[in-house]
């Protein structure tokens, strides 16, 4: 979704702030644009498309100013045209802002502008927010922001900048994420940590209703009334190396392949193997209360939710807790039940997902605990939630999510064995899980080793138009993974499907050739997934089989087979998806179409 970036400092503006549009482009937009401050005068550039349009258009020689904000667009309110992209000015011209999020009353403020004389230039709801700022400005820009504020309801992270007071940026957040990078003599504000690596690592978070006064030399924090609010510098723990391709063609190639070393990142420290425990300090507090839970709801979108899918499976079988896996949009709206004992865990690998948020929101006010599995620290999620264990797998830059998914399930795995050990689970049982979970960054390092079937059976089916994807049990939600990675980045339809649904009505789908990929690793119903291939050959469809290592007979039954190590059943999906996120992947480089940043999609999903 939109980024933001700022600079106050000594260096030229211009150029860090195109750093860091191009650090914040995977989050997906539509449109870019700077503005330069400098005493009286703000310089406004920006352009439709990419990045590389304003770029085109940039003599960096001809501005020298060192004070800046700068924006990536993804229109909400209006075309994503010129006129549209942010920053906007208002009709003075003194002042410009950028701003993620939508304010809700914008028709009504644009009313009451426009009665009082102001002629807007854009369609935009942030234009309103700016021309206010400027009705209301009296020689302190801060609290004309603050003012303005007031009369604002809606979600903003936004910053401005006026000509009268050159070296001040005045950033301000509610449900929008914003970070301010504290470096020697400059601060660089970002809506997300990747734009600031390239800086420094001590960062401040803007908390929701704060407001932020940063020169070169100065951040002061305050509430929207007014009141000084303290805050500690955190460090970062992303480095610039992950945010960077590092010889990969593409993030999400990058990013599969990083899953061995994030996934030991994220079990790292957390299993204790001696003495037979698992360590979640974020749970430490609520291990009780969360013990004690009649039922769990896991609220999530896309992936997160095929996560959180895997996570029903994992807790009603180690737990005996009844568990619903509920998408975060449909949760909020449909008037849910919770009781006392309900616990809601949010899965989200970005932490500002504006439909997941919403739902906590939803069960807190409910009284639910709530619990949080996120990945990018300090994000909006785990500030709301009562408490949670971070993924830790490091910054996913690729629109399709692929090293968060093994992380998220990775961490529901550690939950269930964690509340499991208190509950029914024998300590033989959680040793021989803990065991087997330690085991997965390895086996998945051997599962990659197997990546050129993948890409072969991308090359044979890349042409297709229509794929299926089977599994059952635990090997259901890595079918509808599997199949919506195909979907997101290569634009083939593809749906996933419990296989024993086939005979229900999609087996009308098969035709000739027809791609089927079926998850058949050994286990509970091995036989059974053996007679859904049976049903899908026997239609003519060709079936790409994801197989247990050692099993020969499946390729009786198969076109294709893609082996998998062994591991407890509970544990297939972190190694089963691995094949399925290649497959999307080569197909899509095949079909020419751009990986990271698939059409219509972006990173992070901000807006409802
Ligand atoms: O950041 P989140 O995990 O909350 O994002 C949820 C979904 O938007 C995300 O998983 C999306 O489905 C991905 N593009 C899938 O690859």
């Amino acid at each position: 979704m939109c980024g933001i970036i700022g600079y106050v400092g000594r260096k030229p503006a211009l150029p860090i702030l195109i750093d860091g549009l191009r650090r914040l482009e995977y989050r997906g937009y539509d449109s870019t644009g700077v503005a330069l401050v400098q005493p009286s005068e703000v310089t406004v550039l920006k352009a439709a498309g990419r990045l590389s349009v304003l770029e085109g258009t940039l003599d960096y020689d001809a501005h020298p100013q060192t004070h800046g904000i700068g924006h990536t667009r993804w229109a909400t309110h209006g075309a994503p045209t010129n006129v549209n992209a942010h920053p906007h000015a208002d009709s003075s011209g003194k002042f410009a802002i950028i701003h993620n999020g939508i304010i809700e009353n914008n028709r009504t403020l644009r009313t009451y502008l426009e009665q009082k004389g102001v002629i807007f230039t854009s369609e935009t709801d942030t234009e309103v927010l700016v021309q206010l700022i400027a009705q209301l400005y009296e020689g302190d820009l801060e609290q004309a922001v603050r003012l303005a504020l007031r009369e604002v309801s809606g979600t903003y992270g936004m910053a401005v900048v006026c000509a009268d007071e050159p070296d001040l940026i005045i950033a301000a957040r509610k449900g929008s994420p914003l970070i301010v990078g504290v470096g020697q003599g400059e601060h660089i504000l970002a809506s997300d940590a990747a734009a600031i690596l390239a800086h420094t690592t001590q960062v401040v978070y803007i908390g929701d209703n704060e407001i932020a006064r940063i020169t070169p030399d100065s951040l002061r924090i305050t509430t929207l009334d007014a009141v000084p609010v303290a805050k500690e510098t955190e460090e970062v723990e992303w480095t610039l190396d992950q945010i960077e391709l590092a010889g990969y063609e593409h993030f999400m190639l990058k990013e599969i392949y990083e899953q061995p070393e994030a996934l030991e990142n994220c079990l790292r420290g957390r299993i204790d193997l001696k003495e037979g425990v698992i360590h979640l300090g974020g749970l430490a507090d609520c291990a009780r209360e969360l013990t004690q839970a009649k039922r769990i709801i896991i609220t999530a979108c896309g992936t997160a939710w095929h996560a959180g899918l895997v996570g029903e499976y994992l807790f009603e079988e180690l737990l005996r807790v009844p568990t619903e896996t509920e998408y975060a949009s449909e949760f909020r709206y449909r008037n849910p039940i919770i009781d006392e004992g309900t616990v809601v865990i949010a899965v989200s690998q970005s932490g500002e997902t504006a439909d997941t948020q919403a739902a906590i929101r939803e069960a807190k006010q409910r009284g639910a605990l709530v619990i949080g599995v996120v990945n990018v620290v300090g994000a909006t999620i785990p500030r709301e939630t009562d408490a949670g264990v971070y993924l830790h797998v490091g910054p996913e830059i690729g629109v399709a999510s692929t090293k968060a998914f093994t992380g998220q399930v990775a961490v529901l795995a550690l939950i269930s064995c964690f509340l499991g050990r208190r509950k029914h689970l024998s300590p033989s049982a959680a040793m021989q899980f803990m065991k087997a979970l330690s085991a997965i960054p390895d086996q998945i390092r051997t599962t990659l080793g197997h990546a050129d079937t993948a890409e072969k059976v991308a090359r044979e089916y890349a042409s297709r138009e229509n794929w299926l994807y089977l599994g059952r049990g635990y090997n259901y939600p890595v079918a509808l993974e599997g199949a919506l990675k195909l979907k997101e980045i290569s634009y083939i339809h593809a749906e996933g499907l419990p296989a024993a649904e086939m005979k229900h009505g999609p087996l009308a789908l098969i035709t000739d050739g027809m791609p089927v990929v079926c998850i058949a690793t050994t286990g509970s119903q091995y036989d059974k997934i053996l007679s859904n291939i049976s049903e899908v050959r026997a239609r003519g469809g060709s079936v790409i089989a994801i197989a247990t290592e050692g099993d020969k007979d499946i390729q009786d039954l198969a076109d294709h087979v893609l082996y998998v190590p062994d591991t407890l059943e509970p544990l297939q999906p972190l190694l089963t998806v691995i094949p399925l996120q290649l497959i999307a992947y080569h197909a899509a480089v095949i079909r020419g179409c751009n990986v990271d940043k698939p059409r219509n999609l972006a990173k992070s999903v901000t807006v409802e």
